[in-house]
């Protein structure tokens, strides 16, 4: 049977936002709207890329050989972090939001974010020779 967890002022406390603090609970917000902004940011990005096409093959091979720069290469290792974050942490928003997991915000968040650093690791690896040669 459902039951409510907690009166709304404890639920808050326990999950550390208050931006003063800068507690676990406050990073992990901020982590969280940086990297959904990263995403809409990408997105845009990728949307014009595609589009290149519309101005021609050559435009679009062009653009291509542009993204072949390593910055490239590394923002796109950034944002698979990012979506691994952003994805795991939203899913660590949603429990709390039914009240699953408040007590163990901390844990969550760190286990969202060791994650977004194996991604990090597993795309440097497949990017490696991209950016190295
Ligand atoms: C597994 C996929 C995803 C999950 C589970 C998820 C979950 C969430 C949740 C729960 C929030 C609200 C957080 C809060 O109220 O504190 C949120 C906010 C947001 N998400 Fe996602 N999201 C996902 C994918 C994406 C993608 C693909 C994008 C962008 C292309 C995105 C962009 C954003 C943005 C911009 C916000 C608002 C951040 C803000 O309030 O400043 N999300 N997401």
């Amino acid at each position: 049977m459902y039951q409510p967890v907690a009166s709304r002022e404890v639920r808050y406390g326990d999950l550390d936002l208050w931006p003063t603090r800068l507690k676990t609970g406050f990073w992990a917000w901020l982590l969280h709207r940086i990297t959904g902004l990263l995403m809409v940011f990408y997105l845009f990005l990728h949307i014009i890329v595609i589009s290149s096409v519309l101005w021609g093959t050559g435009s679009f091979d062009a653009v291509m050989d542009v993204l072949k720069k390593p910055v490239f290469a590394a923002g796109e290792m950034l944002l698979v972090s990012a979506v691994i974050y952003h994805g795991l942490n939203g899913i660590r928003v949603i429990l709390f939001d039914v009240g699953i997991g408040i007590k163990n915000q901390k844990a969550l968040f760190w286990a969202a974010f060791a994650l977004a650093v194996v991604g990090f690791f597993w795309a440097l690896k497949v990017f490696w020779p991209l950016i190295f040669g």
